[in-house]
């Protein structure tokens, strides 16, 4: 069934019989008379290409709106301006380094609140909850240590606490989960990644079902104007035709080279959730990841995941690079880890890639 809604997604069905959307890069739109709109005033506000992805993309959601953003952070960015000074959040403890930086600031410059915690640990988190608290934004599948969080009980405890669960589905995609079914609030995801999933676009996207959430985000997206421009969003829902074979293939592929890596003595640990192409490995010391990184030939030394091509990230310096080293250390982001993301080349390739490149970044020494 998605299968079908993917590869079949927005058709236009309009007068000329287009199969693909038109891309429509008027910004202004003429009004038949005063006091009157044929729907479209101003792209920012609303524009037919953008609003044929947002449609669709909010369907495929389980939502009813979509707000498409011109990168991921932007997208967390729109959410934000839900809070105000003194509301809490409580945070997915191991997350995206830039979401960190973002929320950093937001508490500096701003008094919004954000609390680190333990998803694993539901314990914990229902301690944490006070007045203040608004709430919960939760990586399913963390970042970079790909921690798989049982999300249902959170829709409940936010259920009774009235607090909005939000959810960064980027690594898991539409096709592998719908939160907003679940029980979830607000999904975002940076559509830079598997929903563009080719790497030539930087996007992010917010759906709801609810209209009052919905109404509020679309005069934020109206008003901060950081929305995402005809083309991108062409691309957006081009890209979308294939994501259930890019997952499904990028999946396996990752699925066989985290069990090939557990007997590497050269990986000291494999983190994998067992679900997406995403994949983070530690290097044992005796292994010099420059090294590893410099002598790959098929894999990419690149800072981005979900696209065709497997790349490979060094978060410490890369995804996480402003985060203060004691909370590096806190979430076991070393300079021996990285992060794979796995794409959709032939598994033996890659396979044969990794080993070759281990074998080049070998120091000696002892274990
Ligand atoms: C989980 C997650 N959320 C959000 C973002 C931010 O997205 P963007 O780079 O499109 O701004 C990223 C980027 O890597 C990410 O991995």
């Amino acid at each position: 069934m998605k299968d079908t809604e993917l590869a079949q997604i927005a058709l236009t069905h309009d007068h000329t019989g287009a199969i693909a959307n038109p891309i429509y890069l008027s910004t202004a739109y003429q009004h038949p008379s005063l006091g009157q709109s044929t729907g479209y005033d101003y792209t920012r506000t609303k524009n037919p290409t953008r609003s044929a992805f947002e449609e669709s993309f909010a369907k495929l959601e389980r939502g009813i709106a979509s707000f498409a953003t011109s990168s991921g952070m932007a997208a967390i960015q729109l959410i934000c301006n839900l809070f105000k000074p003194n509301d809490e959040i409580l945070v997915s403890f191991d997350l995206y380094g830039g979401t960190f930086r973002l929320f950093d600031y937001y508490e500096q410059q701003y008094g919004i609140q954000f609390k680190y915690v333990d998803f694993l640990n539901y314990e914990e988190v229902t301690n944490q909850i006070t007045a203040n608290t608004k709430a919960l934004f939760i990586e399913p599948i963390s970042n970079p240590q790909m921690i798989a969080i049982d999300v249902e009980p959170y829709y409940q405890l936010a259920q009774k606490h009235q607090l909005l669960t939000i959810i960064d589905n980027t690594f898991l995609t539409p096709y592998l989960s719908t939160p907003l079914e679940e029980g979830a609030d607000i999904v975002l995801h940076s559509a830079t990644k598997y929903i563009g999933g080719h790497n030539d676009v930087l996007a992010g996207v917010v759906t709801v079902k609810d209209d009052k959430l919905a109404q509020q985000l679309f005069d934020f997206h109206n008003m901060i104007g950081a929305t995402l421009s005809p083309l991108d969003s062409y691309l957006l829902q081009r890209g979308l035709k294939t994501l259930h074979l890019r997952i499904e293939r990028s999946q396996s592929n990752a699925q066989q080279l985290a069990a090939k890596c557990q007997d590497l003595e050269a990986i000291d640990q494999v983190l994998y959730s067992g679900r997406t192409g995403m994949l983070s490995l530690r290097l044992n010391k005796n292994y010099n990841v420059a090294k590893f990184l410099e002598s790959l030939d098929i894999c990419i030394f690149a800072e981005s995941l979900g696209g065709t091509e497997t790349l490979i990230t060094f978060p410490y310096t890369q995804t996480h690079v402003d985060m203060p080293d004691s909370e590096k250390d806190k979430r076991g982001i070393d300079e021996q880890l990285i992060r794979l993301s796995i794409g959709i080349e032939d598994y033996t390739d890659i396979e044969r890639d990794i080993i070759q490149a281990l074998k080049h970044a070998y120091v000696g020494g002892i274990l």
